[in-house]
């Protein structure tokens, strides 16, 4: 009873970093919104925490080989869809992409496979979050000649990856922008990720964020999120590139 008075007011801390360029709210393609009401209430959660933009990136991984003329006829489905139903106070709907996935048993290949990359040809794209430290960067550096720009996701995430690392080092020399999880900042993926998701923002590594969000519950954790203080300070005294999309 009541739980409404309960309930955490959002704060849109994030209206200055404007696009969220990292969620899985494609409605039944991978581990995101199960349906387009729920992709709804995501949306406008981000909104209200202050994102005015928010672009598409299902899963490409072996557990979601999602093809990429599918996912784009899905996603055009998903705003005729949302347009049918008049719903309010969402941010403006961005590009589809997908979070590429670069393991030893799944990548695109450079030059062969298909990708929908995201504006100015950026590919988001991962590593396996428990395979111990595979990291192809010889893979990634064949689709940086090939004119790609990479941002990796969540770095702060990947247990064998230290900042200071020469892996982290490379990938900055090639150029590669890195995107922090902002629900990593408010512990959701534990006490480690989240002091790497600061230091990975304070130290200038990681001009881009993303909220990586799936379903319900991980909107319920970005309202929290935008009610801690040390994130508040944080986004505060640091521009990110994200408006680029
Ligand atoms: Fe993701």
């Amino acid at each position: 009873m009541f739980d409404f008075l309960k309930r955490k007011k959002t704060i849109p801390i994030f209206e200055s970093v404007k696009t969220d360029i990292h969620c899985h709210l494609l409605p039944g393609v991978d581990d995101g919104a199960k349906d387009v009401s729920e992709t709804i209430f995501c949306l406008q959660t981000l909104r209200e925490a202050g994102f005015s933009k928010v672009c598409f990136t299902p899963h490409f991984q072996s557990k979601y080989p999602n093809d990429e003329e599918d996912i784009k006829q899905r996603f055009d489905r998903l705003k005729k869809e949302i347009e049918a139903q008049h719903a309010e106070g969402l941010p403006e709907i961005g590009a589809i992409s997908g979070e590429y996935r670069f393991d030893h048993i799944y990548h695109r290949r450079p030059g062969v496979d298909k990708v929908t990359p995201l504006p100015g040809n950026t590919l988001l794209c991962e590593f396996s979050l428990h395979d111990n430290k595979y990291m192809p960067i010889d893979i990634l550096r064949e689709f940086h000649n090939l004119g790609y720009r990479l941002i990796l996701a969540h770095p702060e995430r990947y247990p064998y990856l230290g900042i200071h690392s020469n892996e982290v080092e490379e990938m900055q020399e090639m150029g590669m922008g890195f995107q922090v999880n902002i629900l990593s900042l408010n512990g959701f993926y534990g006490q480690i990720a989240m002091k790497k998701g600061f230091e990975y923002i304070n130290n200038g590594i990681a001009k881009y964020l993303g909220t990586d969000m799936h379903k319900r519950r991980y909107a319920q954790e970005l309202v929290a999120t935008t009610n801690n203080k040390d994130v508040q300070r944080l986004i505060k005294k640091h521009q990110f590139l994200n408006n680029e999309f």
